[in-house]
């Protein structure tokens, strides 16, 4: 199954994709687009000889009303949003309707929503005293954080001391969670039914 992985940050997790045993000869990620010239996962691309799009109208960029024909001149069958801070475009959320999934660093649909990303979301875990978290992988639709959940891993956050605490734990279970949720796509395991995501075993 050919993917590809929208990015804005470190890229740990399109890092944990790539070198994923599951995903190995069962997925390939043929290319990685971020809304950032300089994104720093691009280096973890190149490194893997993945091609690289940056997005928008500058220079030597991908315009947003280019990106459907890209992903399938491409044959893209899943995109993969992996720390990607900006909107899908409507016409895109169209096209891959329930081809499209966003990890996020907390347990949906609490924590979600415009702003919260990155350490703005484990603050608000941390202040709220929640004992746990978790993260979640989710279907995109035309609003932030707002398409249906399709699988959700937690973490003990009890004991932790600070937000970073928090965000380190839940950084560990999305480089396992995300690779598990792409396989499953992959194997044609997942379907909706009642509004009810359903991943065969
Ligand atoms: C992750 O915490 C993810 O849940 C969120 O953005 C962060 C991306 O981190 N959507 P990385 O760039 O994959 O390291």
């Amino acid at each position: 199954m050919n993917i590809a992985v929208f990015v804005s940050g470190i890229g740990s997790n399109l890092n944990a994709i790539i070198n994923s045993k599951e995903l190995k000869n069962l997925v390939e990620v043929k290319a990685v687009f971020s809304d950032k010239v300089d994104c720093p996962a691009f280096e973890i691309a190149r490194r893997n000889s993945i091609d690289t799009f940056c997005l928008g109208n500058k220079e030597d960029c991908v315009g947003y009303e280019q990106l459907a024909n890209q992903l399938k001149s491409l044959k893209i069958e899943l995109i993969v949003l992996a720390g990607f801070l900006k909107l899908i475009p409507h016409i895109i959320v169209r096209e891959f309707k329930n081809r499209i999934i966003n990890i996020h660093p907390a347990l949906l649909p609490s924590f979600g929503g415009k702003g919260m990303y990155g350490i703005h979301v484990h603050e608000s875990v941390f202040k709220s005293s929640a004992q746990v978290s978790g993260a979640t992988v989710h279907f995109i639709d035309e609003e932030y954080d707002k398409g249906f959940i399709i699988a959700q891993r937690c973490v003990d956050i009890s004991n932790v001391n600070s937000p970073a605490e928090i965000a380190e734990r839940v950084l560990e279970v999305e480089h396992t969670l995300l690779p598990f949720v792409i396989r499953k796509f992959a194997e044609g395991k997942i379907s909706i039914k009642e509004r009810r995501v359903l991943i065969q075993g």
